[in-house]
């Protein structure tokens, strides 16, 4: 029985299966108390003999089943460390971190630049009426102007918006009769155009507009000049053109000093010194009446800005057509930066 009992012990593989062993020599039903029943028929004399020997094996597999159970508990923890073992020299995962879009970039730098003068920001439909497009911007129907932005018509009165001055025209339409508007209104806008180096029939513009009492032109230069240092760097300078738009009167067009040659005259600037960023001009009074303001007791500016443009001279890019055609080599070098 001992010697039966050590064997089943010494081949137990696992704690499962000596656990089983210990309940069954040391437990209350195994074969060890089977042979104590059998005490009774002794003498007694024999019997404190034979007690003290069946006790003696009973120790004898006790401290088997210990020894043993260290012997398990540590094999299977090796077991365990081999198995989840991890090797620390392999080159780790690298995850893909994107990055915004140059055109995202540019557009968030000017509308922090004009939050921080107490702006706030307007938005409008891709898919505008030809009302807020062209009609409240002081382009009827039938007007020649209309030519110069061609789109694309949804159907006789809808169609994609050419510019961000159909936000304007709704801005004011839904602030009317209330003074002051600071807003500027970033977005997509579309014409039909045949894609080249420097044009797009899908394009980004941000729409500046402020409408109160006595604004005059030298706010609208005091601001575009402010506008141009930060995105170009503090030596920058701006000059106006006279220009012509339905919806503002007077019109300019605006000129910054060329950061790369400093005015001097460089290729960027074609050897002018200055470089047109955008055009601008007084919110023309039938603009304002149509809105619902009343043109004598309130003035207003407005100015459009391509993003497109504003990105191509900060970062010296010279196709337009890198912005939408997603190739990852070109994507990948922007980051924020000033
Ligand atoms: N909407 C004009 C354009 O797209 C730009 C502009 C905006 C001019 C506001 C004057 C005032 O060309």
């Amino acid at each position: 029985l001992k010697e039966e009992g050590l064997n089943a012990i010494r081949e137990s593989q696992t704690l499962a299966a000596l656990q089983q062993h210990r309940v069954l020599y040391l437990g209350k039903k195994g074969p060890i108390q089977e042979v104590m029943k059998s005490m009774k028929d002794l003498s007694a004399e024999e019997r404190p003999k034979f007690g003290a020997a069946v006790n003696e094996i009973k120790s004898q597999i006790a401290a088997a089943i210990e020894s043993k159970w260290a012997e398990l508990e540590a094999k299977e923890m090796e077991d365990r460390l081999e198995r989840e073992k991890i090797d620390i020299t392999l080159e780790g995962y690298h995850p893909t971190v994107g990055n915004l879009h140059p055109l995202t970039l540019v557009q968030q730098e000017l509308e922090d630049l004009f939050i921080g003068l107490g702006y706030t920001i307007g938005e409008g439909p891709e898919i505008e009426f030809d009302l807020y497009n062209f009609e409240r911007a002081n382009i009827p129907k039938g007007h020649p102007a209309r030519d110069m932005q061609d789109t694309f018509y949804i159907n006789a009165e809808e169609l994609l918006r050419t510019h961000t001055t159909a936000i304007q025209t709704r801005q004011l339409e839904a602030y009317a009769p209330k003074l002051p508007i600071k807003v500027v209104c970033p977005g997509k806008v579309y014409r039909r155009d045949d894609d080249d180096a420097t044009h797009s029939h899908q394009f980004t513009q941000m729409e500046g507009l402020v409408v109160a009492e006595n604004i005059t032109l030298s706010d609208l230069k005091g601001t575009l000049e402010f506008m141009a240092k930060k995105m170009f760097g503090e030596k920058r300078v701006i000059r106006f053109r006279p220009s012509y738009f339905q919806f503002t009167e007077p019109s300019v067009e605006v000129d910054v000093s060329c950061h790369i040659c400093n005015g001097k005259g460089c290729p960027v600037c074609k050897g002018t010194g200055w470089i047109e960023i955008l055009g601008a001009g007084m919110v023309h009074p039938n603009v304002l009446e149509m809105a619902g303001y009343d043109s004598k007791k309130c003035s207003g500016f407005a100015f459009g800005v391509g993003i497109e443009r504003v990105a191509m001279l900060k970062y010296g890019i010279d196709d337009i057509r890198h912005f939408y055609t997603n190739d990852l080599r070109f994507l990948k070098t922007f980051t924020r930066f000033e």
